[in-house]
């Protein structure tokens, strides 16, 4: 059974919807079938597309975000999904306060995976359009650590 992915951050408009487009990007490269959706731990933007400054700067990348509409983490998420996969801390921290204790899912942070130092996906929201680089640049390298995560499970 494809395993299901879920990317969480705080408005699900600009860092996991990118998680989302990355992901899907890389397991269709290495051949990977994954059920992925993103989701924001806010409801501010609840039915909203992507940020502009992120579907332009994903979209320079190849990435198609255009799809996406914001929601927000629902109980069920819980259940249905194997990994809610958390951009920083504090989107980590109120994923654990939400879950049933009987969830079976991992609650993990994203760049967890990734060779890198960073823990955090920044929130570039309030930022320049570097934000947005530098988001996407940590994104794909968590995407490609999650993946290699996956392919060794299963090996
Ligand atoms: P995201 O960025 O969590 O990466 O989608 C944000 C988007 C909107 C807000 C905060 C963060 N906001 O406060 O509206």
């Amino acid at each position: 059974m494809a395993k299901k992915i879920l990317l969480v951050c705080l408005g699900n408009i600009c860092r996991s919807p990118a998680a989302e487009g990355v992901l899907r990007a890389k397991a269709r490269e290495r051949g990977l079938e994954l059920v992925i959706d993103s989701a924001g731990t806010g409801a501010w933007h609840v039915g909203d597309p992507p940020d502009a400054r992120m579907l332009k700067t994903a979209g320079g990348r190849g990435y198609d975000l255009s799809y996406i509409r914001a929601r927000k983490v629902s109980m069920p998420d819980f259940y249905e999904f194997d990994y809610l996969l958390a951009m920083d801390l504090s989107n980590h921290t109120d994923l654990l306060e939400l879950a049933p204790p009987n969830r079976e899912c991992d609650i993990r942070l994203f760049l967890d995976f990734a060779d890198g130092e960073t823990r955090e996906t920044p929130d570039p929201y309030y930022g320049g359009d570097a934000g947005f680089e530098n988001v996407l640049d940590l994104i794909e390298q968590g995407a490609e650590g999650f993946l290699d995560h996956l392919e060794d499970e299963s090996a």
